[in-house]
């Protein structure tokens, strides 16, 4: 690691995603930063999580020098595949939008920033802990730290807090100049990953009466499996033969007579909830990414808002230090939670079409749930709305 400098223009907290990319592009627009990360960077970079990224994502990864690998490795999907009473629809990506998405997994791009934030020179500052932020409202904000028993203090223009779901930087905003919007979902995801070929060459969402299931994958030889699970559930009550046994139940027989099963490398939980944390800057603070907003997982929009917040809010940085101008700065949570709604309706919507709600009678809301999924396999009109919403709305 490089030295930690006392000051700054931007420290970022947190070297997720959003923070490692904000960095890089601040570094192209000739903006100097600092990246602080809890966690150690082996840790960052072992976790698996998010697979699809969007045609607009991946644009700009490809402008900004980050395509190289994930056009290597990745893959390009121009449809999806749901699953429904038994039926299979395709969702055409390139026939209603003339645009598709990209797989490739979070912990690949999660390589590649590091590797691009370490050539920009960029600090790269990892487990530092206790990190505290001050002065947000004057003109020079101090960020203090510990690392490895030492204090440290940076001083700089601006706090970018990126720190994730769990985060504390934004508690560092005024309780009363925030609100929180919550919906909490009575279940979770029992995730796992598999050395074993994908069941099918796209993406294949799966609802059920006993639950929802989803068929994704890493490469030709990496699989990546999703279930529906009880919200108190754990890893432990998953062995590998419950798994697989509950994913080939909730496909279509055909299709998973061509499910080839392993023992699993990784298997998570995660719950599921929509959170939105507004506005996005107060004095000389700013947030982006899952430390502002977290979807559930259906719609595969977290990392996909990430980019956006940061491409947003790295144009609002450059008018300030380069054309001395604050509207940007002043527009920037307007305009990123314009985007972020929108997401945040279509994973609500992905999530309560395609799963069961414990408790959900046989009556009202299945047969609403059921009229969903008949509308969208029937529709031409819904595809096409569906599509565009998966492959990303614009920028
Ligand atoms: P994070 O990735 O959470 O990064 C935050 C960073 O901040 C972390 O490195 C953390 O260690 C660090 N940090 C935390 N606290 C502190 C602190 N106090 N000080 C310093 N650093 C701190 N999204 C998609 O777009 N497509 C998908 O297909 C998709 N699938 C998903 C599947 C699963 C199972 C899960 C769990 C998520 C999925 N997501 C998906 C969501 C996506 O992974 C997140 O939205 C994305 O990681 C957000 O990036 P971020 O940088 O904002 O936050
Ligand atoms: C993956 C995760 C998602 O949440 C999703 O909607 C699609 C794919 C994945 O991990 O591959």
């Amino acid at each position: 690691m490089s030295e930690i400098p006392t000051r700054t223009r931007i420290v970022i907290i947190g070297g997720g995603p959003a923070g490692s990319l904000l960095a890089h592009l601040l570094h192209v627009r000739g903006i100097e930063s600092a990246l602080l990360e809890l966690r150690s960077r082996e840790h960052v970079l072992e976790r698996v999580r998010a697979g699809v990224i969007e045609h607009e994502s991946a644009e700009i990864l490809r402008r900004t020098g980050l395509g190289k690998r994930m056009d290597e490795e990745g893959f390009v999907h121009e449809g999806v595949n749901l699953a429904h009473s038994g039926e299979m629809l395709r969702i055409d990506f390139q026939r209603l939008t003339g645009k598709h998405v990209t797989i490739y997994g979070q912990t690949e791009l999660q390589k590649d920033l590091f590797d691009v934030v370490d050539a920009d020179g960029v600090p790269l500052i990892d487990e530092a802990e206790g990190v505290r932020v001050d002065g947000i409202e004057d003109h020079s904000p101090a960020v203090g730290f510990t690392r490895h028993g030492r204090e440290h203090t940076i001083t700089c223009d601006f706090v970018i807090g990126c720190d994730g779901a769990h985060g504390v930087t934004r508690e560092f905003i005024p309780a009363g100049a925030r609100r929180t919007y919550e919906r909490q979902y009575p279940f979770c995801w029992v995730g796992l990953l598999s050395e074993t070929p994908p069941i099918d060459d796209e993406l294949i969402y799966a609802s059920h009466e006993r639950g929802f299931a989803l068929c994704s994958m890493r490469n030709e030889h990496r699989s990546r499996y999703y279930v529906q699970g009880p919200a108190d559930t754990t890893v432990e009550e998953w062995p590998d033969d419950r798994f697989w046994s509950e994913l080939t139940a909730r496909l279509p027989e055909a299709v998973a007579d061509g499910l080839v099963t392993g023992p699993s490398i990784e298997k998570i939980v995660t719950p599921l909830r929509s959170w939105v944390s507004e506005p996005l800057r107060h004095g000389r603070l700013f947030l982006a990414g899952d430390a502002a907003h977290v979807v559930p997982p259906t719609g595969a929009k977290g990392l996909n808002l990430a980019i956006s917040d940061v491409v947003y809010l790295v144009d609002a940085l450059a008018g300030n230090y380069d054309r001395g101008s604050t509207a940007g700065l002043d527009e920037y949570s307007e305009r990123a939670m314009a985007r972020v709604w929108k997401a945040v309706r279509f994973s609500w919507w992905m999530t309560t079409m395609l799963h069961r709600f414990p408790g959900m009678s046989d009556d009202f809301e299945r047969r609403l749930q059921k009229a969903e999924l008949d509308y969208l396999f029937g529709s031409e009109n819904a595809q096409r709305a569906m599509a565009e919403n998966y492959v990303g709305l614009p920028h």
